[in-house]
């Protein structure tokens, strides 16, 4: 069939199997071309793996590291001629560029939240790997259902105690409008913070300690996101911040563990904001992620998954010495996007931005080509007319 993008509001119901290939190539080709990452994980576990940072994470981990990797993730295959979700086809791509480097890479297909995909990818690691000494947890899921409860948990993107009002953009359209969020209720809070939280973390480090399948001094990381004031209130202070609070909280549980377990540690790393199905999703942040494009590319420091976590990677995890943690003890590889200039430059933009100058004042194109490349879309070198095959068997 032939594939084209089919965008409904901030998702695309499309995606191309080559596109999404040479995606996946391109991210390669930055991890090799930035060398090998010395002292690097060997083993490692990707909760989250086929998209966003989950996924450069996984790429950095093999082509930087020489890592084998398990990669656990939710996708779709193609069905009744219905392309499969990206994830799907980034993982095939990912999986066949690793193994004909000789390396070793699995895939569990299934939620990772359910103890049924826990003991799936340790029967794995059991059998094909052995124990881990990276764990990455990266999962941006809107739901969870609780193995022990049964109880189905949906999160919000509220503000918390107050509705928030402030610009936003529909980034499919163009036009930039006012935005009202009501606060989430008691009941909203709790589910965002049990989809989004850190129990599921635990419960996964909690399983591979007791199966024994962590290396002496294995280290985990997961993802966090702090941003500048004006998204505060819908990100930091809203349901999600306080998810990730409990994020934070999980951590320095598992950093307990980790430590009795050869010295190990466990760490939040807070990210750039950047153009990602889950990104997407959160009212307003599209519009400042377009305006923090235009900046960051104008000042020659912009970067997307696979530059954040390759400098990850290689300047703070693995460089030899302490990661450099701020007070809360989080490493921040924002600090590009959080330089005082750049947000300086980000605020002066802000109350200016209309429908009409939308596309003088932000980089409201470069969003949309990387929302676009999501999907395999607008890849250099990929024939969008010709007809491809969906059907693309799992690796
Ligand atoms: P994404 O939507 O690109 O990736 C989410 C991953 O989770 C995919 O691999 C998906 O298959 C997997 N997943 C979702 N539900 C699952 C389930 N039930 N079982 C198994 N796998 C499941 O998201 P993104 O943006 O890469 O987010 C990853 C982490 O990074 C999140 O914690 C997010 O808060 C954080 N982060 C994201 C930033 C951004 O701007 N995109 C900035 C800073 C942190």
């Amino acid at each position: 069939m032939i594939i084209r993008p089919k965008v409904r509001g901030f998702v695309c119901v499309t995606a191309h199997p080559e596109g999404c290939a040479a995606h996946v190539q391109e991210w390669i080709n930055h991890v090799q071309g930035r060398g090998p990452i010395a002292g690097g994980p060997k083993r490692v576990l990707v909760i989250g793996a086929s998209t966003g940072y989950g996924l450069a994470s996984r790429i950095t981990a093999a082509f930087g590291c020489g890592a084998s990797t398990v990669g656990v993730f939710f996708e779709r295959p193609s069905e009744e001629g219905r392309p499969a979700t990206p994830g799907w086809y980034n993982t095939i791509a990912m999986t066949r560029a690793a193994r004909a480097r000789g390396l070793f890479a699995g895939n569990i297909n299934g939620d990772a939240f359910s103890d049924d995909i826990k003991r799936r990818t340790l029967e794995m690691l059991r059998a094909e790997v052995g124990p881990v000494d990276l764990v990455v947890y990266s999962l941006a899921s809107p739901r969870r259902t609780h193995p022990r409860t049964g109880v189905a948990h949906r999160s919000v993107l509220k503000p918390v105690g107050n509705s928030y009002t402030n610009k936003t953009v529909d980034t499919d359209k163009g036009v930039v409008s006012t935005v009202t969020i009501d606060p989430a209720n008691e009941a909203e809070i709790a589910d965002t913070t049990a989809v989004m939280g850190g129990e599921d973390w635990e419960m996964w480090m909690n399983a591979l300690s007791e199966a024994g399948l962590l290396a002496p001094g294995a280290q985990s990381v997961a993802y966090s996101y702090i941003g500048p004031e004006v998204t505060w209130a819908i990100y930091k202070n809203g349901t999600i911040g306080l998810a990730k609070n409990d994020l934070e909280r999980a951590g320095r549980n598992i950093d307990s563990l980790l430590k009795l377990n050869g010295g190990g540690r466990a760490f939040i790393s807070v990210n750039k904001a950047l153009v990602t199905q889950a990104s997407s999703a959160i009212p307003v942040v599209p519009l400042y992620i377009s305006i923090l494009y235009k900046i960051m590319k104008a000042a020659g420091t912009h970067e997307g998954c696979i530059e954040q976590v390759q400098r990850l990677f290689a300047t703070r995890m693995y460089n030899g010495s302490k990661p450099g943690f701020d007070e809360a003890g989080r490493v921040r590889i924002d600090d590009w996007e959080m330089r005082p200039e750049i947000q300086a430059a980000v605020r002066e933009v802000w109350p200016r931005v209309t429908t009409e100058n939308l596309a003088e004042l932000t980089d409201i194109a470069g969003y949309r080509a990387d929302f676009l490349k999501l999907f395999g879309f607008g890849l250099p070198g990929i024939n969008y007319d010709t007809e491809t095959e969906p059907h693309v068997p799992m690796l």
